[in-house]
């Protein structure tokens, strides 16, 4: 409550358990409208539990969470209006080109004048070239930045994307990025969950990491950065990249030790010939 400004996303205190296993206990974060805020972690720390509470497909134990200034567990009609999901597998009808695919969902979206909506789309999407063949012939590039497209008819202001790249490869990937940060430009917020490092280092203003059911590191990747003395090399001051920081604060075993990081710990890269 430091800011007076409406957050896109607002996160106070979220709690969940299935039965014995307590996924969030206590996630924190909040997301300024426009901005893309990148959610990491390991397998099973709990983002998509995050997000399915955000979007409404699951209540929280405890704490608040809202999303363009509604609160999920009060006015969650208000919530649906404001915000749109893409999951892991894309929600794309194979058998449609991807242009009637697009004009489906706005039809389904009551949005009228489909057609232009759809091309509109398909420009902003460099989608243009395939518009008129069958989704099953697409790339898998092709296909997510198609579901993307899909997720922004009716102009949501907020999108959720739960893994966008996975499964795709360096070009695919690089072209997913390229429409995430389009998204932004327009002014929409974007919450995106990644298991990929480098993705919340090229595309996120802030990052936060979820481990052990808190938000154990929140802040931008210069922010992040800070957090490792710069590793050198020789002569040469080496800066640590974000997996380093990921790396050193998670760390690779399963222990219930404190995550606090201390240098010792940090990954020093002295290398010998
Ligand atoms: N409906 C459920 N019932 C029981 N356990 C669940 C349920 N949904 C998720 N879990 C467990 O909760 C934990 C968090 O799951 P979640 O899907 O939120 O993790 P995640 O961070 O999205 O993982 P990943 O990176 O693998 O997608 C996991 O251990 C998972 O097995
Ligand atoms: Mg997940």
């Amino acid at each position: 409550m430091t800011t007076q400004t409406v957050q896109a996303l607002d996160v106070q205190g979220l709690e969940k358990s299935y039965d014995e296993l307590r996924v969030l206990r206590g996630v924190d974060f909040e997301v300024a409208p426009g901005s893309i805020f990148a959610l990491l972690g390991s397998n099973g720390a709990g983002k998509t539990t995050v997000i399915k509470i955000l979007s409404t497909l699951l209540k929280a134990d405890a704490g608040t969470a809202s999303v363009n200034g509604f609160n999920v567990a009060t006015h969650p009609a208000e919530v649906r209006e404001s915000f749109s999901l893409t999951g892991q597998f894309a929600a794309v009808d194979e058998i449609l080109t991807g242009r009637e695919n697009l004009i489906l969902m706005a039809r389904l979206r009551r949005v009228t004048d489909a057609g232009q909506i759809a091309d509109d789309l398909l420009a902003r999407f460099q989608l243009t070239d395939v518009a008129r063949r069958r989704v099953a012939t697409y790339s898998g590039g092709e296909r997510r930045r198609l579901d993307i497209a899909m997720s922004l008819i009716g102009n949501p202001p907020v999108i959720f994307l739960d893994e966008p790249t996975t499964g795709l490869d360096p070009q695919g990937r690089l072209e997913v990025w390229n429409s995430v940060k389009e998204l932004a430009e327009h002014g929409t917020t974007v919450l995106l969950t990644t298991q990929y490092l480098e993705e919340a280092e090229h595309l996120a203003d802030r990052i936060a990491i979820l481990h052990q059911g808190r938000i154990i590191v929140d802040g931008t990747l210069a922010e992040l950065k800070q957090l490792l003395p710069p590793a050198t090399v020789e002569y040469v001051e080496k800066q640590p990249t974000l997996e380093d920081v990921f790396l050193a604060i998670v760390g690779d075993d399963a222990n219930d030790g404190d995550p606090a990081m201390t240098p010792a710990s940090a990954p020093t890269r002295k290398e010998q010939p």
